[in-house]
């Protein structure tokens, strides 16, 4: 174990010298990602945008491949990746079809990171096993109609009536809400202790009272569902709560923080693919005599997503290696999420304008890689609460 983390960190500081240092293993890894995103997700992705049709097959061959449980221990089903690995692979498959690759982050960071931490060995055995295998697929619900952002304002409640728990309440814009078999859901058990009064359930598909609300239509990663869950009475085991009680705010906290490398990896890999098809059309579209890449007005917009996805990148390899080294990863996840969900951002938009005409309509991919990119401002903590986790940080040196 003590090796393990010395090799961690050793890796920590090659990153910080900018030496990257890829082992052959997570080269492999990178290039299984980046040969199933062009074999398996490629075909079909634009048509899945336009109906928003979820990518079952694709889904269920990333679990047979080990993509979604990626960092889970392989006694719980899991390959056994470091976080580098994941962010490697994140970035390929997101530069894609970025709606695959949320389903991939909220089932490996959010899920199963959560459960593999913090549940009981019961819960990993029943829960963690199949969804580290990919068998099924789970998702987290934290976020209400009116508790988005502050998170704390919780008003599902989930009151304790002896054996089990009665939870009540609606859920907003769930990932996965749709196709999850089990549900990671906050709840407050207690308002008076506030967020000291919040507990973490695992609640299954199925179970009386719970309804799956309508599947959204959204702007961007159409891909993938996006529900509101509605809770009416339903019974939660006491076996069912996650850690012990009032923990549940500490965890979503503690689980976001890794989910925000995800989702930094996801806008990366939206980044980098659409700087790869603006790339290579302006090395073959021509305008006024000559390739455009010629022409410093796009030459010069190329260079400037060449330096920036760089940098994103190496700010998500930096959070990736000290959450191996286990590092605290609030700030960096945070900055790697910030810094990546603008890049990506600023780099579909320029992507567009480069392709003119052909990247406004839907067979060019930048159009939709444009939609696809702005969420990674808003989910799993918009770019403002990214600079409080930050701030609040770094105030604290
Ligand atoms: N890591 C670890 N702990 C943290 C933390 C972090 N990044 N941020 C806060 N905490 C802890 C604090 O230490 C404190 O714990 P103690 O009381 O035990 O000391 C507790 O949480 C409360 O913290 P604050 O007093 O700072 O709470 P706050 O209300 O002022 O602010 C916040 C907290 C950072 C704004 C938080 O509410 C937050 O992160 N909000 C955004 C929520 C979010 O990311 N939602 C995304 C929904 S999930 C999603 O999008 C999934 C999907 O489907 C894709």
């Amino acid at each position: 174990m003590k090796f393990l983390k010395n090799v961690y960190l050793r890796q920590l500081i090659l990153i910080q010298k900018m030496d990257f240092n890829l082992t052959e293993e997570q080269l492999m890894i990178q290039q299984a990602a980046r040969d199933f995103a062009q074999t398996e997700l490629l075909p079909g992705v634009i048509e899945r945008d336009e109906h928003q049709k979820f990518p079952y097959e694709q889904v269920k061959k990333m679990g047979e491949l080990g993509f979604l449980g990626m960092m889970v221990d392989p006694k719980y089903g899991g390959a056994g990746m470091d976080s580098v690995s994941y962010v490697l692979a994140m970035e390929e498959i997101a530069k894609v079809d970025a709606s695959a690759a949320v389903v991939m982050s909220v089932n490996n960071s959010l899920v199963c990171a959560g459960l593999e931490k913090f549940a009981s060995e019961e819960q990993k055995q029943k829960y963690l096993v199949p969804l580290a295998k990919g068998e099924v697929i789970g998702a987290f619900a934290l976020s209400e109609p009116e508790a988005g952002s502050d998170a704390t304002s919780q008003k599902t409640t989930a009151i304790d009536i002896g054996d089990h728990y009665l939870l009540n309440g609606t859920k907003n814009w769930i990932t996965n809400g749709g196709n999850a078999q089990y549900y990671i859901v906050i709840a407050q058990t207690d308002v008076e202790k506030k967020h000291k009064g919040i507990n973490a359930f695992i609640v299954e598909k199925g179970w009386e009272g719970f309804v799956i609300g309508k599947k959204e239509e959204k702007l961007g990663i159409r891909g993938s569902d996006t529900h509101s869950l509605m809770f009416t009475d339903v019974k939660v085991p006491k076996e069912n709560r996650i850690g012990e009680d009032g923990f549940g705010f500490n965890f979503a906290m503690a689980v976001l923080n890794g989910g925000r490398i995800g989702i930094a990896s996801q806008a990366l890999g939206i980044a980098s693919g659409a700087y790869e098809l603006a790339l290579k059309y302006a090395k073959e579209r021509k305008a006024f005599g000559t390739e455009i890449i010629n022409h410093q007005a796009i030459a010069f917009k190329l260079a400037d997503m060449h330096v920036n996805i760089m940098a994103a990148r190496m700010l998500c390899y930096k959070a990736a290696a000290e959450k191996d080294a286990g590092l605290d990863i609030s700030e960096s996840g945070a900055m790697a999420k910030l810094y990546a969900s603008q890049v990506a951002m600023d780099t579909t938009i320029e992507a567009v304008q480069i392709h003119g005409g052909y990247g406004y309509v839907k067979e060019y991919h930048v159009e939709r890689m444009m939609r696809d990119a702005k969420i990674t401002q808003i989910y799993e903590g918009t770019s403002e609460i990214q600079k409080i986790v930050i701030s609040r940080s770094i105030a604290k040196k």
